[in-house]
């Protein structure tokens, strides 16, 4: 339990108008300056100034252990970047948490595990998930260790319904992480367990929607995994892949986009269906790509799309993806524990919130920001506007709705009802992912002005605003070279870099600010779980005392 009542700040006043907090997803401050980091040769030339503005500006971790990942070879994400900037603490996140489960075994005798137990003898266990080793939804080396403890404890036959990446590692991948993956199934073969790949597609058109933009990819993902429908049909996956890429067309196609496939077998017919009795693991550890699905797995009522047939399962998650839904109610391994979020501070004071962004990033400003859960913390005094993204890849609209929410923003502050303007632009990360350069530098100019006009309105209202990022993408769109940095090229061209960067991100502060206000400077190691304090010393008021501590200098 918490002490909930803010005490203002010693030395901060409260502004008078609204504090604007902006983030731009996917904008970091990549030390490598050249021509493939987007944001360093587009026009930029508000986020730009801002750097030069003493003391106001500087960078912070986004990556790694500063936002609660196993290691600090680990590209930040949304998940694990929004969770930190709004609770301000730092969470052993989901993939740290899944490791623990399996090197100490608690995962295989937890109740998650006991519960799908009962399949393993006369029944099949499907594992449904993103296969790679990106760390950012999963990752293959706990796919494989699943798969063999589950083996090692009786399972007879397993299936496995996979979602190619090519978005959080290199696009073409996924064929070798599917030989590792049929290397594994190898040797359960040799031990008595049957296990074959089943069904699967690119993640990006099959089963990981996100915050329900397309019900359409679940629907596609049900009908390969569950039904055994699909509009390609192969003996084996790595057939199905090396088919589905077209590599020698014109129009190849990359990990994320693949068709959805299903294997079948001698006789034609699919290998794994899901049927009554089976035992079905979404081997995911981050939520925003498969509450969809088990919703679609795991309610009775269901009114997404027609199921056709809903099987009945013991169905986990790998962990609970949604808080407050308690969704799934069974899981293997618990998901972090995230209360005392600075959402909820808010609330409790009677502080009023507007919280804005588009369809793609919206429950990252609101569900991962308020610590993995769905709802308001008090409706009265928070409104959350989602403004409906579009569903085409995102270099062929790179605009999305970044001007859209520019507006809202600047009407919420304008409004006079809001202390605190909440925003998330998509684009530098959405568009980022496609790895087409041109469409991301454009989506780093034109969000660039809409943080000018942002900042026009803060300065009309006298409030104040911190503007910063959740992990880098947009600044580096090649893959490099280890030691030498330089773009890699294949063909004559540059091999583009799909995935997040290591890169830290920008935090920069400025406003209606007491003269000489100024951040810390003696505190390399600040990173994003320091911007809540932050966010409460630029309200006028002190920090709670459980967060990280505020990069102001005191
Ligand atoms: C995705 O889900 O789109 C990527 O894996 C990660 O992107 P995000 O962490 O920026 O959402
Ligand atoms: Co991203």
């Amino acid at each position: 339990t918490y002490d909930f009542a803010l005490k203002p700040h010693p030395t901060i006043p409260k502004p008078e108008g609204p504090l604007l907090v902006c983030v731009l997803d996917g904008y970091g401050e990549n030390p490598i300056q050249d021509e493939y980091n987007a944001i360093f040769s587009s026009k930029t030339p508000t986020t730009d100034a801002l750097k030069e503005v003493p003391g106001r500006w500087r960078t912070i971790k986004a990556h790694g252990k500063a936002v609660g990942l196993p290691s600090d070879d680990d590209m930040g994400n949304s998940e694990v970047g929004h969770n930190a900037l709004g609770a301000g603490q730092l969470i052993d996140q989901g993939a740290s948490l899944v490791d623990n489960a399996l090197r100490t075994g608690s995962m295989f005798s937890g109740e998650g595990w006991q519960y799908i137990t009962p399949s393993f003898a006369n029944n099949t266990l499907h594992f449904i998930g993103l296969l790679s080793d990106g760390g950012v939804h999963s990752r293959t080396d706990q796919l494989f260790g699943c798969l063999r403890g589950a083996a090692a404890r009786g399972a007879k036959r397993i299936r496995l319904h996979i979602l190619t990446d090519g978005r959080d590692v290199p696009d073409g991948s996924s064929l070798k992480f599917i030989e590792e993956l049929e290397g594994v199934l190898k040797e359960l073969g040799e031990q008595g367990c049957d296990a074959k790949i089943a069904s699967g597609g690119g993640r990006m058109g099959v089963t990981m929607d996100r915050y329900e933009a397309d019900w359409n990819i679940v629907k596609k993902g049900w009908e390969a995994h569950v039904l055994g429908e699909a509009p390609h049909y192969f003996k084996d996956a790595l057939t199905a892949v090396k088919t589905l890429r077209k590599e020698d067309s014109d129009k190849p196609v990359s990990d994320q986009w693949l068709d959805s496939f299903v294997i079948v077998g001698e006789d034609n017919n699919p290998v794994g269906t899901v049927q009554d009795g089976d035992a079905v693991v979404i081997f995911n550890f981050r939520a925003d790509r498969v509450i969809e699905m088990s919703k679609a797995l795991e309610y009775a009522e269901f009114d997404k799309f027609d199921r056709k047939r809903w099987p009945q399962t013991r169905f986990v998650g790998m962990m609970q993806y949604d808080g407050d839904l308690k969704l799934p109610a069974r899981y293997l391994v618990p998901p972090p524990a995230i209360s005392g979020t600075s959402g909820e501070f808010l609330a409790k004071n009677g502080l009023r919130t507007f919280v804005c962004s588009e369809t793609q990033k919206f429950g990252h400003v609101t569900f991962f920001w308020n610590g993995n859960r769905s709802g308001y913390f008090d409706e009265e005094l928070e409104t959350y506007v989602e403004i409906p993204s579009d569903t085409v890849p995102f270099n062929e609209a790179p605009d999305m709705k970044a001007r859209e929410i520019c507006e809202a923003g600047k009407e919420a502050l304008r409004s006079g009802k809001y202390d605190q303007v909440r925003i998330n632009f998509a684009n530098p990360d959405m568009v980022g992912h496609t790895g087409d350069l041109e469409a991301t530098r454009h989506c780093c100019e034109l969000v660039d002005q809409c943080v000018k006009e942002l900042l026009e309105v803060v300065k009309e209202v006298k409030g104040r605003y911190l503007v910063t990022s959740d992990h880098g993408n947009a600044d580096d769109m090649a893959q490099r070279d280890k030691k030498t940095k330089q773009a890699i090229v294949q063909e004559g061209k540059v091999v583009p870099l799909t995935s997040h960067t290591l890169a830290p991100v920008p935090l920069a502060i400025g406003g209606e600010l007491p003269e000489g206000l100024q951040l810390r400077d003696d505190f390399p190691e600040g990173g994003l779980a320091n911007v809540a304090s932050t966010i409460f010393n630029l309200m006028g008021y002190e920090a709670p005392s459980h967060m990280e501590p505020s990069l102001i200098k005191q």
